[in-house]
């Protein structure tokens, strides 16, 4: 078979993550897709940059939207991040020219994930984003194949690294909170604004991406409730404590029939755990998806959330599913059908 093409753009945590893993495991990687993979072109903000990975063999594109236009080009793999700008530009211009496109970008996919399936199904190509939820954990492919013969009644978990690494470092050593987010930002689990962590912000853009897949539901950022967790202080982590719980940033979703009318509730908050429940036990930088399928029962999938390898890991998943000729992913986004949902009543929150 034809080697498959990509053109990597952004070559940050995530990006240099992909170059390092394809590198390392490219043999086994090429074996299990059924052709080889290799990288043709890259691009990113500073090309004088040293990234610790070796870039003499890729084409280097300084305008990320003709990177996304190379004819020597058969999957686009975005990771620059944002919902705005160059990211989008160059999903836009990948999907429409006929490109695959893999991202790891929620915030782009929460945004503007829609009108982004669209393009790929109006051009019969792939948009992948299982990086994007929940890092390493491969959660779309599990509920999206492993749990595809059931209704989702529910869904939930601990949806962003930083926060949890934030929270359990507090607890378990009573460090202070700006100390541990910078060394999250330094291990390249925050995001590039890290306000978009601590707000609760990234972690509602992955619970609104994984309620519309495990309800069939039209994707619905706006309608998450979301708060952070930059007002808890070591002080509520000790009296959680004393009462039996951890403190943990929780995204939730349910989507409950009343009538034959589906009502979407989605929330993004600090939760009180209790100990003995599985997600007190989930500690660092580490995520954990919860679904509760109607025949399954309750299915937990736990892993890494942030970071370059588990990252990298889930996005070079996504390119060798194309690799084998699997156009269609596992689930896709609900584009011009099914039900829109009310959100909840807000009383009712
Ligand atoms: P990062 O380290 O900040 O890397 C971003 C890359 O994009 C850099 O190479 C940067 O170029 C390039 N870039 C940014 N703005 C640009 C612009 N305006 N024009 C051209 N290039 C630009 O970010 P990351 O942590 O790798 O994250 C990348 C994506 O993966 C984001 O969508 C993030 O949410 C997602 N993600 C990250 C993780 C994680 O653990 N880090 C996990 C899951 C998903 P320079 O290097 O030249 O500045
Ligand atoms: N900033 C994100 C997190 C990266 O901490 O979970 C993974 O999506």
């Amino acid at each position: 078979a034809e080697k498959l093409r990509i053109a990597l753009a952004g070559l940050g945590t995530v990006g240099a993550g992909v170059i390092r893993l394809l590198a390392e495991n490219g043999e086994l990687i090429s074996r299990r897709a059924g052709r080889e993979i290799s990288i043709t072109a890259v691009s990113a903000r500073d090309r004088g940059k040293d990234r610790g990975v070796d870039l003499s063999g890729y084409a280097w594109e300084d305008d990320m939207t003709l990177l996304a236009a190379r004819d020597d080009v058969d999957v686009v793999v975005e990771l620059v991040g944002g919902s705005d700008g160059p990211a989008v530009a160059l999903a836009r211009t990948a999907l429409a020219g006929g490109k695959n496109l893999v991202t790891a970008n929620k915030a782009m996919v929460a945004h503007h994930g829609l009108e982004l399936a669209g393009l790929a199904e109006a051009n019969g190509v792939s948009l992948r984003y299982e990086a994007a939820v929940a890092g390493g954990i491969p959660a779309i492919k599990g509920l999206g194949e492993g749990a595809a013969a059931n209704r989702i009644e529910r869904i939930y978990g601990i949806l962003n690294g930083t926060c949890n690494y934030i929270l359990s470092e507090m607890e378990a050593t009573g460090r202070d909170f700006g100390d541990v987010l910078s060394e999250a930002q330094s291990l390249g689990y925050a995001e590039a604004d890290p306000t978009f962590d601590i707000e609760g912000i990234d972690a509602a853009h992955k619970l609104a991406i994984l309620a519309a897949l495990a309800f069939g539901t039209k994707l619905d950022f706006a309608a998450v409730d979301v708060s952070g967790i930059s007002r808890i202080r070591a002080a509520d982590i000790g009296q959680a404590r004393a009462l039996g719980y951890v403190i943990r940033l929780i995204g939730l979703a349910d989507c409950a029939a009343d009538n034959g009318d589906r009502h979407l509730f989605q929330r993004v908050a600090p939760y009180l755990v209790p100990l003995r429940h599985p997600l007190a036990g989930v500690s660092g930088p580490t995520n954990a998806v919860v679904a509760e399928g109607n025949f399954s029962g309750r299915l937990l999938f736990e892993g890494a959330g942030a970071g370059d390898g588990p990252t990298a890991s889930a996005v070079v998943a996504d390119i060798i599913d194309i690799a084998r000729g699997n156009v269609l992913p596992p689930f896709s986004l609900p584009v011009d059908t099914l039900q829109d949902s009310a959100p909840a009543d807000p009383g009712n929150r």
